[in-house]
């Protein structure tokens, strides 16, 4: 083969894998609520205007903080199991954004060192009676 086809062959393969969606894949974690006041954020201070209407939003714990990129992002979160005598809500799967990082939260989490903090109506809408839950989370 000649040299140039070659090295078009290769641009081409190199364009297709680039250009292949982004796998997001799920990982296990676990979660905890955290109630107000939500203001001030870490990543929007006190915009009234950043939280989604559904009001399903989360702190990232620093595992996923990622250095504030993580502001913004969206994910699914769903409940696997619950800690002490709480119990998941069967099928319950909700997507949050992350608005906050939980070293700076203003209030305390119901359970410390979790994956990510959840407000209340994101806590309540997949679990009852539990103060930390396992999960499943991916980003999308
Ligand atoms: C949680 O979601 C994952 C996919 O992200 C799924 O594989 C898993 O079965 C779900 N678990 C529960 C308990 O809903
Ligand atoms: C949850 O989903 C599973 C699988 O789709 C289904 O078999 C089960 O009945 C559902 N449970 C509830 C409480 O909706």
């Amino acid at each position: 083969m000649e040299p140039s086809r070659t090295r078009t062959r290769l641009l081409l393969v190199l364009l297709l894998v680039m250009m292949q969606p982004r796998l997001s894949r799920a990982y296990v974690g676990t979660a905890a609520s955290y109630s107000p006041p939500y203001t001030p954020t870490a990543c929007y201070g006190n915009d009234p205007g950043q939280f989604p209407s559904s009001n399903l939003f989360a702190a990232a714990g620093e595992g996923i903080w990622d250095n504030g990129a993580s502001c913004g992002r969206q994910y699914l979160v769903n409940c696997t199991s619950a800690l002490g005598s709480g119990f998941c809500i069967p099928n319950q799967t909700i997507q949050v954004q992350i608005v906050d990082r939980v070293l700076f939260l203003s209030s305390r989490p119901s359970c410390d060192d979790t994956t990510i903090v959840l407000s209340m109506t994101a806590f309540d809408t997949i679990a009852k009676f539990a103060s930390a839950v396992n999960i499943m989370y991916q980003q999308v």
